[in-house]
This record gives C-alpha cells, structure tokens and sequence, in this order.
C-alpha cells in the first residue's frame, strides 16, 4: 500500500463520515418530538443531536486542515442500517422499540466507521485528524453503551403503557 493509495482512503472516509453524520441528524430529529412518554430518551437523543452538529464541525475541521474541498465530492450515505432507520420514521405502536434498535444498529456503524477512519489517519500521520475523530468515536461509544443499557428500561416502559392503554386507565 502506498501513501496515494492511504490518502484516498482516508479522504473518501472523511466524506463518509460527513454524509454519515448528516444522516444520523435527519433520523434522530424526527424522533425528538415523539417521545413525549419516555422523557429520558428525548433527552439522550437531543445531546447526542448537539454532539452530531459538534461531530460534523470536527469533520470539517479535519477537511479543511487536509486541504479537502468539501463540496467537490456529494454527501453519498446510503447504507442497509441507514435505510432501516430511516424506515422507523413510520409512525406505529411500537415505534419506540423500533427506532431503539435501529439507532443502536446506526451507533454501531458510526463506531466502526471511526475505528477505520482512525486507523487511515493514523497511516497517513494526520496527528490533529486524529485527536478529532477520536472525540468522535468517543460519542459514539458513549451513545451506543447508553443506548444498550437503556433497551430493557425502554421496553418495559411500552409495556407499562400498553398495558395501561388497553385496560383504560389512561
Ligand atoms: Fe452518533
């Protein structure tokens, strides 16, 4: 592999990443308003909301500082995890539960997203790239843990409204 070869990784991966990122905002705002019932996973969406904004200004960061034009190559993201998120938007009884496992799925792709972005910076010896795109991956780890940990939590939640639902009580 030559240093031609690792650039043009990394620099499509950049694009990637912002495309990625993008993506990621269009399929958690949606859901902010919708969870009215479960106030602790609006909140969790609307921070890791923030830190996208803050993750897509690193990115440009990092595509600045590497002499990337930004416009010159189109956001691209069309992935199977993005299109099954983006299919939660439908809104149905249990949309919640749907949309916890896809944004679990999409924090996940976003981690190995950056642990490969990572290892081409790291190749290509782009030391603030990769104190960035560390913080990113950070996040996102951040995100997927809280995500996981927050699924039984979630779930029994739905159940207690659905019971509540069906037997009148609200
Ligand atoms: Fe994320």
């Amino acid at each position: 592999m030559n240093d031609d070869a690792a650039r043009e990784l990394y620099i499509t991966g950049l694009h990637n990443a912002h495309a990625m990122e993008e993506q990621a905002l269009s399929i958690m705002k949606p859901q902010v308003d919708r969870l009215e019932e479960y106030p602790q996973m609006a909140s969790r969406l609307q921070q890791h909301i923030a830190e996208t904004e803050g993750q897509i200004r690193r990115l440009d960061e990092v595509m600045r500082s590497t002499g990337t034009d930004e416009s010159a190559v189109k956001d691209t993201f069309l992935s199977a995890v993005g299109t099954a998120a983006a299919a939660g938007h439908a809104v149905t009884s249990d949309e919640v539960i749907k949309n916890a496992l896809a944004n679990h799925a999409f924090e996940n792709y976003e981690i190995a997203a950056y642990i490969s972005l990572l290892t081409a910076a790291r190749h290509v010896g782009d030391t603030t790239g990769v104190r960035l795109l560390e913080q990113n991956l950070e996040e996102e780890r951040d995100m997927a843990g809280w995500l996981a940990n927050h699924l039984p939590e979630v779930t029994e939640a739905y159940i207690g409204l659905r019971a509540a639902g069906e037997s009148g009580k609200r």
